[in-house]
């Protein structure tokens, strides 16, 4: 009785301490587009001698939280990378399991995005997904599509090179038909060639599980971006998790090549 008093006493204080973190956090710069590789769900779930699924299962619930705490935040767009284009290299069943996901998330979790004033977007190639896939994600960018709340943009079947290798041939298509002359190619022509042409590049890319690499996850898209590395698993990635990436790079100094603050002077 009195243990479980304590356990209250203490979740308690938690939440205090989260929200008086969030007031903080929103009060200062919020990073306007953040980008997470979600990693780790494997290790997770082995951790504790579950299928790999099971971690993948559990990392959805995070996506929620995540989702929640960054639109709280003030964040506007948020883009999670679900599936690589490389992750078909993986076996039948958990490939299967990853193309239910969108599906079983959005059944359970669209109500609560609609309320949130959250508004789903997807990022990547349609072929290969499943129709059910597809479907899912439809229903949830039209039930959402006049929301003015946090973008929720699922990077699936996305790669990031092949979308450069697509934006090059389409400009190489214009010069090839004459209504581009190679002196007039920007990177502007690059950027607005890629699926994420109607969001700012992301201000912080955070990966979790200890890996650090990019692996081809908008590789354009992320020159100039803040990188947070967590050895959190992404199932354990919770509100203390993104509050303190956010927390961090708050504390940083965005120079994108040139001089800020004292040594401009
Ligand atoms: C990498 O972890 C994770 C993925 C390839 C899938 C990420 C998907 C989710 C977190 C769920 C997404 C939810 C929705 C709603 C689309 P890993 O399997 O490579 O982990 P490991 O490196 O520990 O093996």
């Amino acid at each position: 009785m009195f243990n479980k008093l304590l356990k209250r006493m203490a979740d308690t204080e938690t939440v205090i301490e989260n929200n008086e973190r969030v007031y903080a956090a929103a009060a200062q710069k919020v990073p306007e587009h953040i980008a997470i590789i979600m990693d780790g769900n494997g290790r997770w779930a082995k951790k504790r001698s579950l299928p790999r699924v099971a971690g993948h299962h559990e990392g959805m619930k995070t996506v929620r939280k995540i989702t929640k705490l960054a639109n709280e935040l003030g964040v506007s767009y948020l883009t999670l990378y679900a599936f690589s284009t490389e992750n078909w290299k993986r076996p039948k069943m958990e490939v299967d399991f990853l193309m239910r996901l969108p599906e079983e998330f959005l059944s359970v979790f669209l109500p609560e995005l609609i309320e949130e004033n959250v508004r789903v977007e997807m990022m990547g190639y349609h072929h290969n997904l499943p129709a059910h896939t597809i479907e899912a994600v439809r229903k949830a960018k039209e039930a959402t599509k006049d929301n003015t709340g946090l973008v929720l943009n699922f990077a699936l079947n996305y790669g990031s090179r092949a979308e450069i290798v697509d934006a090059v041939k389409n400009i190489a298509a214009q010069v090839a038909a004459g209504t581009l002359d190679i002196s007039e190619i920007t990177e502007e022509h690059i950027t607005t060639g890629l699926m994420s042409c109607d969001m700012p590049e992301p201000d912080l890319l955070i990966r979790t599980s200890g890996e650090v690499r990019l692996s081809n996850f908008m590789l354009w898209q992320l020159a100039y971006t803040e990188f947070w590395f967590t050895e959190t698993l992404w199932p354990d990635f919770g509100e203390e998790s993104l509050l303190e990436a956010i927390e961090n790079y708050q504390k940083r100094n965005r120079r994108f090549g040139g001089l800020k603050g004292e040594e401009a002077n």
